[in-house]
Order: C-alpha cells, then sequence, then structure tokens
C-alpha cells in the first residue's frame, strides 16, 4: 500500500515540483488547485509518468479547494479520505503573494485579507484537520510515521516593503511550524518547514529582470535560480527519510540567500 500525501497548490510551480519528487518515491497523490484545473490534471500526468519511469505505480487525483475557505479545506480532507482513506504527508505549499505590489503605506486591507487567508489560515486550519487524521491513524497503526511540511520563505526574515502582508503571514508560517511541531511531538509527528529562497515560477515571472541582475550580482552564494524541482527534491528527503530526534526545524533552500556575509 502506497503512502498518501496532500500537496495544496500542485498545479503549478514548487508544488508541482513536489509532486513530481514525491511521485518517484511512490506516494499516492492528492493534487490541489484552486482555479487551474487544466495546470492540475497536467501535474497529475506528469506525476503518473515520473512514477512508471521509476518503477514505480501510483495514483493521482486533483482536488479543487481554495485553502483559504473552511468548507473547502473540509472537502479537500474528505475527498483524500474517500480516495486514499490513509495520510502520511500534508505538504502546505499552496500560496500567493501581495494582490499588488505596492508600498506598505498604501498596501490594502483586501490584499492584507486575502494573503492571511491563503498563506497563513490556510495552512493553520489544514494542519490542524491532517494531525486530528494523523493522530487517529497513528493509534491504529504504529508503523506509519505521517510527517507535516510547510513552503515558507525567506521573506519570513527578509524585509520587502511592497509586500508587507507576504512578509507577516510567512514570518507567523515559521511560529506555526514551532507550535505544531512541539504540540504534535508526543504522537511522532514532525513538522518542518522548507524555506526556499528565489525560485522560477510564474509567482516570481513579473520580477524575473530584477532577480535575474540580483543573481548576476551575487546576491545567493550559488549564482543561479532556484528550481521547483529543487525545493520538490527536499521536500521528497524528508518526506522518504526520518531524522530522529529532529522537529521544528527549517531547511533553507535558498542557495545560500541566508548566508550573512562581510
Ligand atoms: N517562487 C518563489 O520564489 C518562492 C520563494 C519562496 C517561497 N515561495 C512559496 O512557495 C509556494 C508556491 O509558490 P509558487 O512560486 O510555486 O507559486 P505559483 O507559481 O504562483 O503557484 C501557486 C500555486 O498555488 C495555488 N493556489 C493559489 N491560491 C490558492 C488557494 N487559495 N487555494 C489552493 N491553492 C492555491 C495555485 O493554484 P492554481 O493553479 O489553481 O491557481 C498554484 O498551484 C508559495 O507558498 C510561495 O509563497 C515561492
Amino acid at each position: 500500500m502506497n503512502r498518501v500525501a496532500i500537496v495544496t497548490g500542485a498545479s503549478r510551480g514548487i508544488g508541482r515540483g513536489i509532486s513530481l519528487e514525491l511521485a518517484k518515491k511512490g506516494f499516492d497523490l492528492a493534487i490541489n488547485y484552486c482555479t487551474r484545473q487544466d495546470a492540475a490534471e497536467f501535474t497529475s500526468q506528469l506525476c503518473r509518468r515520473q512514477a512508471e519511469e521509476n518503477g514505480v505505480a501510483i495514483q493521482t487525483f486533483e482536488v479543487q479547494a481554495d485553502i483559504g475557505l473552511d468548507s473547502d479545506r473540509d472537502r479537500l480532507i474528505a475527498q483524500t479520505k474517500d480516495r486514499f482513506g490513509r495520510l502520511d504527508l500534508l505538504v502546505n505549499n499552496a500560496g500567493i503573494t501581495s494582490l499588488e505590489r505596492s508600498d506598505l503605506l498604501h498596501s490594502t486591507e483586501e490584499s492584507f485579507d486575502r494573503v492571511m487567508n491563503v498563506n497563513l489560515k490556510g495552512p493553520f486550519f489544514l494542519t490542524q484537520a491532517a494531525a486530528a487524521w494523523m493522530i487517529n491513524d497513528g493509534i491504529l497503526h504504529k508503523d506509519r510515521r505521517p510527517k507535516i511540511i510547510s513552503i515558507g520563505s525567506i521573506s519570513s526574515y527578509t524585509v520587502s516593503v511592497n509586500r508587507g502582508d507576504y512578509c507577516m503571514a510567512k514570518a507567523a508560517l515559521r511560529m506555526m511550524t514551532r507550535l505544531y511541531a512541539v504540540r504534535l511531538a508526543e504522537w511522532g509527528i514532525p513538522v518542518y518547514e522548507i524555506c526556499p529562497g528565489v525560485i522560477q515560477s510564474d509567482m516570481t515571472a513579473p520580477v524575473k529582470k530584477k532577480y535575474d541582475r540580483l543573481i548576476a550580482e551575487g546576491i545567493t552564494p550559488i549564482k543561479r535560480w532556484g528550481l521547483p524541482e529543487d525545493v520538490g527534491a527536499a521536500v521528497a528527503r524528508l518526506a522518504d527519510d526520518r531524522i530522529e530526534f529532529c522537529t521544528g526545524e527549517v531547511f533553507n533552500v535558498d542557495g545560500g540567500f541566508h548566508i550573512r556575509q562581510l
């Protein structure tokens, strides 16, 4: 019986990269998306092909759910239960940037509410629901080793005054990881954050030129764009192995961006 993962925001970008790497490891996948059904179906196809090429058979299905909405999160969990009946990994990946990149002094309440809903409230309550399921499963199946991984950002500690809401949501997500790490430790459920740097995706496409320049100037010791598969490989490694005596950890996948230099 395959292990099962829910990956939120799996239709494109980093979420697709994560799903592809988990497919290689033989995870059955609930591919969540918000609006782009076509992209989610394509991710599903790619994952099944990827698994086949790696000699494993997996099942995937696409679930539409806006993770900022209570009823949609419930449906995501319920449909995954119906389809697979177990949960070994939740990846809180779905996220949006500020509705407009505008100066902090002019940022809007609309953007604040949307960003907080999708990037913070969604992962918080989805983790709560997933944890309840994992705890119950763990009582019946002692051999299962479920995990929760959230995708943070260098914006959790790097100021961008044109998207303050995004930075604040990611800073709070880091605390969320620590909170759940403590609360879920007694059931043996580790909770991790992967902290990506500048990654090529639709989210960063509008600022590609700026980041091209910053990377060329050496903003990261490893002078290249990060790719969705870089993040995916880190998630898959954590999901597949067990790092005993380790929870609440942040794993930077950022080309060394976080290292201060003099
Ligand atoms: N790109 C970077 O440089 C970077 C760096 C650090 C951290 N991150 C984080 O990595 C995660 C993925 O970013 P990305 O660059 O891959 O973004 P992206 O290319 O814009 O893709 C966003 C994904 O999230 C989904 N999504 C958006 N709103 C959603 C909602 N309300 N409910 C469910 N799914 C939703 C989208 O689904 P649809 O296709 O249906 O719209 C899509 O699959 C985010 O949490 C982001 O903050 C990104």
